[in-house]
């Protein structure tokens, strides 16, 4: 079975090809990261006039790469929640329209949900599995115990771990989005030479909170004189330590408390090179294996959706053309 997969759900635009639900063929993304990054931030406005200007070609070029045309695709798959509305619409209205002109079937996919199978595009991972989702707009624990049987176990009170990396990168003056530039300027760093607060939830093992830590990386920066300018690659190892501390602890004790013996990292954080090394320490020494997806399945793609495509339209899932984008969706 041929797959499609088309992603826009925020500021990537991304096609796949996906044969029977493992052999990529295409895996195109177009990032949007110089549009945005003036602004320090994502424009939904602008994220959505780029998706209509790139959508097609990356839609054209993954058929190319994959040597197919749509008449040889058997179905096709498309995010169609959550996210930034504008973003959605471009991604779902053009598979509608190409299904009802081809006939070939479709089915909206949930952005969440694509993270959390996102690990069988490389790895053949048993159910059940924690997964830890960390990403720019989205920090959640699930036990995932088949396609479609997710269990929501916690999730952030307030900013997400990618939003906190952006922020920080945006006050340390390294561009957006900034989670690579922190996790690369953090390899010449020392990681133990300040001690930033680590937000424990008391009503809950599994919530996380970012925002103190935000708030106390601006505090240090602020009070910090001229001639400590250097230490920047200690500010940014010494807060990737704290966000890795803050990510690894609830996943392990979601695992002993739910008797799981895997745990699987998703989104675009789970691309820091700290909180892999962290969770595959912390996992071997709780007796757990670890596993992550190669960075570019982390972040946003069209192959992740290719794959949660190919498991509802195996399952005889069919949408019709009432589907509509929903930025709140959950799962
Ligand atoms: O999953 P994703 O591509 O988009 C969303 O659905 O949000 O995640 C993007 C987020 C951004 O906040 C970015 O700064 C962060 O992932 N990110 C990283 C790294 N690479 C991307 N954060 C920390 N370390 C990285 N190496
Ligand atoms: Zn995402």
């Amino acid at each position: 079975m041929l797959v499609l997969g088309v992603e826009t759900s925020c500021d990537d635009t991304a096609a796949a090809l996906l044969q029977d639900g493992r052999t990529i063929l295409a895996n195109i993304v177009s990032s949007q990261d110089q549009v945005h990054g003036p602004y320090g931030g994502v424009v939904p406005e602008l994220a959505s006039r780029q998706h209509i200007k790139n959508v097609l070609p990356i839609v054209d070029g993954a058929l190319r790469k994959a040597g197919a045309t749509l008449k040889d695709v058997d179905g096709m798959a498309v995010t169609y929640g959550p996210g930034l509305v504008g973003s959605l619409l471009v991604g779902l209205s053009l598979v509608k329209g190409m299904s009802f002109r081809s006939g070939i079937p479709y089915v909206g996919i949930n952005h969440l949900e694509a993270h959390l199978l996102a690990i069988h595009l490389e790895h053949e991972v048993p159910f059940p599995y924690i997964a830890l989702l960390a990403s720019g707009g989205h920090t959640l624990l699930y036990s995932v115990r088949g396609v479609g049987d997710y269990v929501h176990l916690g999730g952030t009170r307030d900013d997400a771990a990618g939003e906190a990396y952006d922020k920080v990168a945006k006050m340390m003056g390294l561009g957006y989005p900034g989670g690579r530039a922190i996790d690369q300027l953090a390899q010449s760093g020392n990681a133990r030479a300040i001690r930033f607060p680590r937000a424990k939830i008391k009503s809950s093992a599994f919530e996380f909170s970012f925002s103190g830590i935000k708030t106390a990386v601006w505090h240090y920066l602020k009070s910090r004189s001229e001639a400590q300018a250097e230490e920047s690659a200690d500010i940014a190892a010494s807060f990737q330590e704290a966000v890795a501390d803050m990510l690894v602890c609830p996943a392990i004790k979601a695992a002993r408390a739910h008797g799981v013996e895997r745990i699987v990292l998703s989104g675009g954080v789970a691309a820091n090179s700290r909180l892999r090394s962290k969770m595959k320490e912390e996992a071997d020494a709780a007796g757990l294996s670890v596993f992550y997806p190669a960075p570019k399945f982390c972040t946003d793609n069209g192959a992740m959706i290719a794959l949660a495509g190919y498991h509802w339209l195996k399952r005889g899932r069919r949408d019709d053309f009432t589907l509509n984008a929903d930025a709140d969706l959950t799962l």
